[in-house]
């Protein structure tokens, strides 16, 4: 049970409450019960005083007239005056009997008046005559208040206390209720179901934001896992195509195969069907290493003309060859990233526009700076994307319909769309009536 916070903080502030009320109270009482007590004392001096005057003007006999007239007309029951001679018999005085043995000129006096107890304190002076004066007051009160505020004290703090453990016990009990609901869930997430999420009270109060925060993380986790089964179903799916074909082929050859020849071109056959599953897995991996981002930490200034240059006169032949024409218009765009991984997502759209241009088609890329970005563009005039599968084709295996007769995994804006996101930019993909134009747009550098 200690290792409840609440109760811990409870406790704690018991202790503090408790120790300050105590040490204010102590105080305040300290300080009265002083005052009180040099009041008294001085009350007592002022009354010796007036007496010790008339003994020195009119002796003992004085004295005692004095003594007995203050008493007979004073009012003050608490006041306590006795004159003894020198074999402390009383001469006068409200007192019958004296102790006997007090030393020091102040003492306490224990007497029983009027039916009770009570304690006296006693100023003592001798006279020079062999008697002695007495004067003192009755203190019972004052001890009486002493002995409750000390009480009182004692018992608050220990009311206190409890009271604040009794409220650090409720406020766990209340705190362990709201946890046992996040917990729950929790429970169940261990346990592989992702679906349950923390019920909010609508309080609005940290315990709310927390399961909100936690219901957030739930739903992205879920997110992500629905990613990584889609992406692992899709490559079930892609990889079993090229492999069924490639089963199907070396049986056919082997079954109706009768030549050399025959056989050779059936093992070509496979081993271009082996490299397309050996590609899916390069893209894949290369894929899941950008979106780890440990090459960020290679970035370095790159001026993304020079890497459009190289790429373009790298494509040129093949879009010659498919009787399309590719012109570049290159401006300085710089920025800060990984210069290999920037020409292959250039590579994988240029490759796109070629492969899907029908000949006699143009194909244009430009590098441009603007508003803080550094853009590349490629635009081409073949059959473009349908605005409603924009958003899919960058998603992995993602293919248009029109495109299924023609080479590819479905991986090449996947991976330009990776690259995007390292970098902090984004991809864009517009229409170029006719045609597609892709936009890659990056963090300008400086
Ligand atoms: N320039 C384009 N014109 C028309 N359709 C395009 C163009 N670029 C991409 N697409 C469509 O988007 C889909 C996804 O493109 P992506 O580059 O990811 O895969 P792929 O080209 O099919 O295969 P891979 O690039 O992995 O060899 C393509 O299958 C195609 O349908
Ligand atoms: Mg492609």
């Amino acid at each position: 049970m200690l290792r409840s916070t609440v109760l811990r903080l409870a406790i704690g502030y018991a202790a503090l409450f408790a120790i300050s009320a105590l040490v204010l109270a102590g105080y305040t009482y300290w300080a009265t019960d002083s005052y009180l007590a040099r009041q008294t004392d001085k009350t007592i001096v002022a009354v010796a005083d007036a007496m010790l005057e008339r003994f020195r003007n009119e002796g003992i006999a004085g004295l005692s007239r004095a003594i007995e007239a203050r008493l007979a007309e004073e009012a003050d029951e608490d006041e306590v005056i006795v004159l003894v001679d020198r074999d402390r018999r009383v001469v006068a005085g409200n007192l019958e009997t004296v102790p006997a043995g007090a030393t020091g000129p102040w003492f306490a006096l224990e007497l029983v008046r009027e039916q009770r107890s009570s304690t006296a304190r006693m100023l003592r002076l001798p006279l020079n005559t062999g008697h002695v004066l007495m004067v003192g007051r009755d203190v019972q009160v004052r001890l009486e208040v002493r002995k409750v505020v000390a009480d009182t004290l004692l018992w608050s703090t220990g009311v206190t206390a409890a009271i604040a453990i009794l409220l650090g016990l409720v406020a766990r009990r209340i705190l362990t209720r709201r946890l046992a609901s996040i917990s729950s869930v929790a429970d169940r997430v261990v346990l592989g179901d992702l679906s349950p999420r923390v019920p909010l009270t609508g309080a609005g109060d940290e315990f709310d934001r927390l399961s909100g925060d936690i219901n957030v993380m739930l739903d992205r986790l879920t997110e992500l896992m629905d990613g990584v089964r889609q992406v692992s179903n899709a490559i079930a799916h892609d990889l079993r195509t090229p492999l069924t074909r490639l089963r199907g082929r070396l049986e056919t050859a082997l079954a109706a195969a009768d030549s050399p020849a025959r056989f050779r071109a059936t093992a070509e056959l496979a081993l271009q069907e082996l490299d397309q599953v050996v590609r899916i897995f390069d893209a894949l991996l290369r894929i899941a290493e950008i979106e780890a981002g440990h090459r960020r930490a290679a970035f370095a200034p790159v001026d993304l003309a020079a890497i459009a240059t190289d790429v373009v006169e790298l494509y040129q032949p093949l879009a010659e060859q498919r009787g399309l024409v590719l012109e570049a218009a290159l401006d300085k765009a710089e920025i800060v990233g990984d210069s290999a991984l920037i020409a292959q997502a250039l590579a994988n759209l240029v490759d796109n526009a070629i492969k899907y241009t029908p000949a006699g088609g143009r194909i244009r890329v430009a590098t441009v700076r603007r508003d803080g970005l550094a853009e590349i563009k490629v635009a081409d005039s073949g059959p473009g994307i349908p605005v409603e599968e924009r958003e899919k084709v960058t998603q992995r295996f993602y293919r248009v319909e029109h495109s299924r007769g023609s080479p590819g995994s479905g991986l090449g804006l996947s991976l330009v769309g990776s690259v995007a996101k390292l970098h902090g930019g984004h991809l864009a993909l517009h229409d170029n009536s006719p045609g597609l134009r892709v936009v890659l747009a990056l963090p300008a550098a400086g």
